[in-house]
């Protein structure tokens, strides 16, 4: 057997709280996971049907809706959270991403598991979190439960803090 004398096994924990329903959430992430279900109606899927919406709350208050868009050519399209901040960010380029929030279902009818962002989204989500040097909230809903984790790093354990 071999001996290990210098190996620590370590954990990393992840907290995040689970509302049954929006009306026990506080008002704004109630406003927020509002956003992201209307935006969906922004998505255009021709090819998977399947509906996202974003919407990434600014610290001047403003909210920045996004939808997830479809393209012929698969890899030129992209997800619903990333239009978002990627509008958010163009719009609001001296303002901080405090929350995005994010919702989704078959052909725009809101799922009932929440709807969990892609590693690249996360990625994106990361580097803007770390622009603003605060933590940014991530809000994942769906019709029988929200999931709210209070910063990135609970969603991407070990963030890439670049070069
Ligand atoms: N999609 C998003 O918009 N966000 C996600 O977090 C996961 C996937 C989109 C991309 C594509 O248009 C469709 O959902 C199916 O993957």
């Amino acid at each position: 057997m071999i001996e290990h004398k210098t190996m620590t096994q370590r954990e990393i924990h992840i907290n995040y709280q689970e509302f049954k329903s929006v009306d026990e959430m506080l008002p704004e992430d109630r406003e927020l996971a509002a956003e992201a279900v209307k935006a969906m109606e922004g998505a255009y899927a021709p090819y998977s049907h399947y509906h996202v919406g974003a919407a990434v709350r600014m610290s001047n208050g403003q909210i920045v809706r996004g939808a997830n868009q479809e393209n012929a050519a698969f890899p030129s399209g992209l997800c619903a959270e990333r239009t978002a901040m990627f509008a958010a960010g163009a719009r609001y380029p001296d303002k901080d991403m405090q929350s995005i929030a994010l919702a989704g279902g078959v052909m725009g009818r809101l799922g009932s598991q929440p709807a969990t962002p892609c590693g690249a989204c996360r990625q994106v989500m990361a580097q803007y979190q770390a622009k603003s040097g605060k933590p940014m909230s991530v809000i994942m809903v769906s019709s029988e439960k929200i999931w709210k984790f209070d910063k990135v790093d609970d969603i991407l354990p070990l963030i890439f803090d670049g070069i």
